[in-house]
């Protein structure tokens, strides 16, 4: 199964992905994930893309199509891409790379959430520097502050979670991923799940669209 996540940052796309990659047995593909791994390891593409993500810009569609056809569509055939495509281009660049390989996408899920709630989110969110699992600190919190409860790592506030980084963030997303919502809307492929409920309502919500979607084919 292929699906797409869309959202605004801070939706909960990366939270809900893990977890229903998990129930459903497919690999969570996150760009951003990709990006700051690279970011880390120094390598010629964090250089290259770390500027980018530091001010809450998107990388070029060209090397973002390109990292997603190497390390995700050419590697996996059961996926959630998390976070691409984020531009129309980007859109037909995966529609492109799909059908060069004789596939197609089986659906996708927009995660929509207001810009107020947004920010409340993002700038209260940890991650664990061990595992990567995502924490708030009102709505999520660990049961020991600052620890992760899966594996103990240290939970950490992502660089780009400031205030000035968020709201750039979020003009960026309205400016150039919201479209997508009418692009995926037209061809027939979007459902939507109000983000702004619980992790546990949003994630149910999710999974019945995915159990349809995987008893359709
Ligand atoms: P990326 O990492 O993809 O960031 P994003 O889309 O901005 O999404 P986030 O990870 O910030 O939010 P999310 O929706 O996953 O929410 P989360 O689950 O964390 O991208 C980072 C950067 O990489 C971009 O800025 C860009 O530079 C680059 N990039 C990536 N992809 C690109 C592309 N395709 N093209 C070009 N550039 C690209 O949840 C947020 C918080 O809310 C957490 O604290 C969580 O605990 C909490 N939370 C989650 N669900 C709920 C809920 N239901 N109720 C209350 N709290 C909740």
């Amino acid at each position: 199964m292929k699906l797409v996540f869309l959202g605004p940052p801070g939706a909960g796309k990366g939270t809900q992905a893990a977890k229903l990659a998990e129930n459903f047995n497919l690999k969570h593909a996150s760009t951003g994930d990709i990006f700051r791994a690279a970011v880390a390891s120094g390598s010629d593409l964090g250089n290259t893309v770390k500027s980018y993500l530091d001010n809450g810009k998107l990388v070029s569609d060209d090397l973002t199509a390109k990292v997603v056809g190497e390390m995700v569509l050419d590697r996996e055939s059961d996926f959630i891409l998390d976070g691409f495509p984020r531009t129309i281009p980007q859109a037909e660049l995966l529609d492109n790379m799909l059908e060069e390989r004789g596939q197609s996408l089986d659906g996708v899920i927009y995660f929509s959430l207001d810009n107020e709630d947004a920010v409340e989110r993002l700038t209260g969110r940890r991650v664990c520097d061990n595992c990567g699992r995502n924490f708030h600190v009102k709505f999520m919190p660990p049961d020991k502050e600052g620890v992760c409860d899966d594996c103990g790592g240290s939970l950490i506030v992502r660089s780009d979670s400031s205030l000035d980084i968020v709201q750039q963030r979020l003009q960026e997303y309205d400016a150039k991923t919201k479209p997508l919502i009418d692009y995926y809307s037209n061809k027939g492929e979007l459902k939507t799940v109000d983000a702004s409920d619980s992790p546990d309502t949003v994630r149910a919500e999710a999974e019945k669209i995915i159990s349809t979607i995987t008893d359709s084919e």
